[in-house]
């Protein structure tokens, strides 16, 4: 693909190390379901149509999310080039497949924030689905996860025992649904095990399957286990929900850049997570999770951390190419207006 580029903003290699760092963000079932558009000083997340999971993700929870990770990657990568940047979320009426604008502010000799020290964690994070040593989360570092996804205007409320013994019941019975489920089924069945060069969860991602019950979420229940080796899982991992105080589509995005945020904070600390999120993915459960964190914030995503026994697969992601739509030199002001005014 030959890419036409008279950007003045940002140079060829910077345009690959912007891009190419959006796109390692997590997404569920890696569907990856961005794409990028680059007009001068405005990046925009888009949505991908094409990527998304009908069967599984109906509301389009899990992929706003998706969208909110990967911009929030792009501000880490803007940081460490030395941007100064502002954003909005669902900036335009007229676009509503832009789910982020980001706009590139005046530039500086050193760093503009210090979210721009997290660029050495983006390829380092993995989601690790083995199983986690007995060595205990510090609280400091807890507080600084909690820390992360407040700066994103979301909440990290960590189970107690009581808690976590409610949402074993909740996700035994979210694992029973997911697996009497042809629709849901037949989509995971796309996206997860075998060998995977673009996209997908590639069986070596998988983890181990658990010699005895845990709380892990086999990512290819109901799918032949032929290959796979097992494991003695952790009795008692640190879990933790990930809230916000509204439950739309900007709420959403905004719990991605929340999860991104602490996800890279967790890595520089060599902590792992993974997530249980069949729970919050039926209505009927998700209600009954919430009753664990409280009446009124909303649960967007549930993740187990701790530190890994065995080592995180990689997980293959698309040319960073062919997730750019478009590259325009044009000059938009309203654009640029709009992403100053949120
Ligand atoms: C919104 C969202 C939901 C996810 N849900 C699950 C899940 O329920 N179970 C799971 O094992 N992984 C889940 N993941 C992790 C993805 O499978 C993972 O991010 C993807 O395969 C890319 O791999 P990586 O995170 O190692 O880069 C989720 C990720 C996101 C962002």
């Amino acid at each position: 693909m030959v890419i036409r580029y008279d950007n003045p903003v940002l140079s060829q290699d910077e345009l690959r190390i912007l891009i190419s760092s959006a796109g390692l963000a997590p997404s569920m079932h890696n569907t990856q379901p961005w794409r990028f558009e680059v007009t001068g000083r405005v990046v925009d997340v888009l949505l991908d149509e094409d990527r998304t999971l009908p069967a599984e993700d109906r509301s389009g929870r899990m992929t706003r999310i998706g969208l909110g990770a990967a911009a929030f990657n792009l501000r880490v990568t803007a940081a460490m080039l030395g941007f100064e940047t502002t954003l909005a979320v669902d900036p335009d009426p007229d676009r509503p497949d832009v789910a982020v604008r980001i706009f590139l502010g005046s530039r500086r000799p050193t760093a503009t924030s210090p979210i721009g020290s997290l660029y050495g964690e983006l390829r380092r994070r993995h989601t690790y689905r083995g199983p986690l040593m007995a060595a205990v989360v510090s609280p400091l570092v807890l507080e600084q996860l909690n820390a992360a996804a407040r700066a994103e205007g979301a909440e990290l409320r960590w189970l107690d025992q009581y808690a976590e013994t409610q949402l074993k019941r909740i996700l035994h019975a979210a694992d029973y649904l997911d697996l009497h489920d042809e629709d849901r089924l037949t989509e995971r069945g796309r996206w997860i095990g075998g060998d995977r060069t673009r996209d997908g969860v590639p069986q070596a991602a998988l983890g181990p399957l658990p010699a005895r019950s845990a709380i892990v979420r086999d990512l290819a229940a109901g799918f032949d286990h032929h290959a796979r080796s097992s494991a003695v899982f952790e009795t008692n991992p640190r879990i933790a929900v990930l809230t916000t105080a509204a439950d739309d589509p900007v709420a959403w995005t905004r719990a991605g850049m929340a999860l991104q945020h602490l996800l890279l904070i967790a890595t520089s600390y060599d902590l792992t997570v993974s997530f249980l999120n069949q729970a919050v993915e039926y209505a009927q459960l998700r209600s009954h999770v919430q009753e664990l964190v409280g009446r009124s914030p909303r649960p967007q995503l549930i993740l187990r951390a701790g530190y890994p026994a065995q080592t995180a697969a990689e997980t293959p992601r698309l040319p960073w190419q062919q997730t750019l739509d478009s590259l325009v030199d044009d000059w938009h002001p309203g654009i640029v207006q709009a992403c100053s005014d949120a």
